[in-house]
């Protein structure tokens, strides 16, 4: 653990050191080598032995298992570890490591894999010696292991005719562009490739060429889970590389993933935990859906992340949602489409969205211009907890507010939703909040009156749509401290009931 949070600390100060010389020619950044030896690892093991990339086919799902090495130099391999050229191949590839150590996500990832492909050809792509160094000689190792794996791919065609469309490769961090530069120099369309949380340093905003792109295989689908920019740089890539690029979260931090706060966590001491927990969840996020087949999480299209937050994005038509993760459904655009998801801090990650819409009047025209709402959903199974209603501005009256409620839990049909409007101070900012809002209002309460008469609800997870309506149609009246409760009372939002073509 140590040795990681180390590993990870220098990864870090790359970073620094990358973003410091960023104004430097990009070329001759580590040419002259005082940062690049300022950063190597005294320890590192300069005894390398045996190839640099190494193909080793996983055969059990005994973690004790060495599994079996395919070396093109030997065609009987092949035979010897048994490779299925019938069944489809799925090579996983790490990324960049400064322990030369085989990090614990991985058996679980190829473990939630077999289980899941019980007859695929299951290969780890061992390139720990090429991964083993410093960052950007690491980085500069990417091509030259790509190269290696579009030659083993080679081989597999020549020798067991094997369709390249039958390869899926997923590729961690690094690996991510490793991937795409084997899917880059092979002869032929690989079948995927998927990146999960591709790096950023060194490859944000270069040319399609030298990172993961679209074009380095026939589907490229990414999760970004890292993409918080500290100081200039983000650990993981902020672009979109991919045909279908998932954000989970807006894509810069992760849920139970501590603070949130790079440099409070430095200071903490668990810098290299919380980098850790961030980066890797992309890969927890693909753990979950090759094993939670019954429990999906959907990724919704949308242009910005706000508009995510406000819930307008959760629609199903024309390709718009997809599954994350191992399930995805192919969608090839010509441009990269951003997709979003909020989830759970730890599996199964899934839960549920629904947007709310609701017309907030306002009669006077003093009135608190900034009303802290929450919402409390009834279900046919559970309810929820108050839900602060987030909107990224300030709730406009006079003005239909959309905004996006997640739940954990499935609470089952949704009966009831119970608006409240924040009563006694529950917070400083919420106590300046008031206190300005007396200063500027003269603090009338009368003008503390708002009216919502209807919630609209739309479901991502369902697709189904619902009216809401007062249960006390003569109560739609709220003021702080009180509440308002809603009751289904139409399927669908139209307002007026359907005209009827025939009588
Ligand atoms: C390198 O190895 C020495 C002796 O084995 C040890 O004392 C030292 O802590 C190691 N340094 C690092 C950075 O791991
Ligand atoms: C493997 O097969 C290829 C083509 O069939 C052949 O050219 C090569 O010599 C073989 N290599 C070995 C080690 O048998
Ligand atoms: C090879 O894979 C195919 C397709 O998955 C399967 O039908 C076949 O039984 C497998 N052969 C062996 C020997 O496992
Ligand atoms: C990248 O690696 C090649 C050899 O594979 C080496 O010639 C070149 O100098 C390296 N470039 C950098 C910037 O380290
Ligand atoms: C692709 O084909 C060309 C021409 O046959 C060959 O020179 C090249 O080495 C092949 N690429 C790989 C990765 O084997
Ligand atoms: C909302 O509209 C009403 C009448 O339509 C008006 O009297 C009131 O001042 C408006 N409130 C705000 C905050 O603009
Ligand atoms: C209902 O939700 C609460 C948390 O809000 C949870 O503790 C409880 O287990 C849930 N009950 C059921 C039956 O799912």
């Amino acid at each position: 653990m140590k040795e990681l949070a180390f590993s990870l600390w220098i990864f870090f100060l790359t970073c620094v050191a990358a973003f410091l010389s960023s104004d430097l020619e990009k070329e001759g950044l580590f040419k002259d080598g005082t940062i690049a030896d300022l950063l190597k690892d005294e320890n590192r093991s300069e005894d390398v032995v045996g190839p640099d990339v190494k193909y080793c086919l996983q055969k059990s799902l005994d973690p004790e298992d060495v599994g079996c090495y395919l070396n093109p130099a030997q065609n009987d391999s092949l035979q010897e570890c048994g490779f299925n050229a019938t069944a489809k191949t799925i090579l996983v590839i790490h990324g960049w490591t400064m322990s030369g150590m085989v990090e614990k996500w991985l058996q679980k990832l190829l473990s939630a894999i077999q289980e899941r492909e019980k007859e695929a050809n299951v290969i780890v792509v061992d390139w720990i010696n090429l991964a083993h160094q410093v960052y950007p000689d690491a980085v500069n190792h990417t091509k030259t292991v790509g190269h290696d794996i579009a030659k083993f791919l080679e081989w597999l065609k020549d020798e067991l005719n094997l369709p390249l469309q039958n390869v899926h490769m997923i590729g961690y961090s690094l690996g991510a562009h490793v991937a795409g530069y084997a899917g880059n120099y092979v002869n032929g369309t690989i079948g995927r490739i998927t990146g999960l949380d591709p790096a950023g340093p060194m490859f944000e905003g270069v040319n399609s060429h030298s990172r993961l792109s679209p074009d380095d295989a026939d589907f490229v689908d990414v999760l970004h889970t890292y993409t918080r920019e500290a100081l200039g740089i983000s650990i993981g890539i902020q672009q979109p590389v991919g045909h279908i690029d998932i954000y989970p979260n807006g894509g810069d931090s992760q849920p139970g993933c501590g603070l949130s706060d790079i440099l409070g966590t430095m200071a903490y001491g668990g810098f290299g935990e919380a980098v850790k927990c961030e980066h890797e969840r992309s890969v927890h996020l693909f753990i979950d859906s090759l094993l939670n087949k019954d429990h999906q999480s959907f990724a919704y299209r949308c242009t910005d992340p706000s508009r995510f937050k406000k819930g307008i994005c959760l629609s199903c038509r024309k390709n718009r949602c997809n599954n994350l993760g191992y399930n995805i459904k192919k969608m090839r655009n010509r441009r990269n489409s951003k997709m979003y998801l909020k989830t759970r801090a730890d599996m199964p990650f899934g839960g549920y969205h629904y947007q709310m819409k609701m017309h907030v009047f306002s009669k006077a025209d003093g009135a608190d211009k900034d009303p802290t709402f929450f919402v409390k959903l009834y279900g046919a199974h559970n309810d929820t907890q108050d839900h602060s209603v987030d909107l990224p501005d300030k709730i406009g009256l006079n003005f239909t507010n959309s905004f996006l409620v997640f739940t954990e839990e499935d609470i089952g049909d949704l009966l009831k939703i119970k608006l409240s409007w924040e009563g006694a101070p529950k917070s400083l900012f919420s106590i300046w909040k008031k206190l300005k809002s007396v200063l500027y209002s003269g603090g009338t309460k009368e003008n503390q009156v708002l009216e919502v008469r209807r919630i609209r609800v739309k479901c991502g997870e369902t697709q189904k749509k619902f009216t809401f309506c007062a249960e006390d149609p003569t109560a739609t009246k709220i003021t702080p401290g009180n509440e308002i409760t809603f009751v289904k009372c139409r399927d669908g939002w139209e307002v007026k009931p359907r005209k009827r073509l025939h009588y």
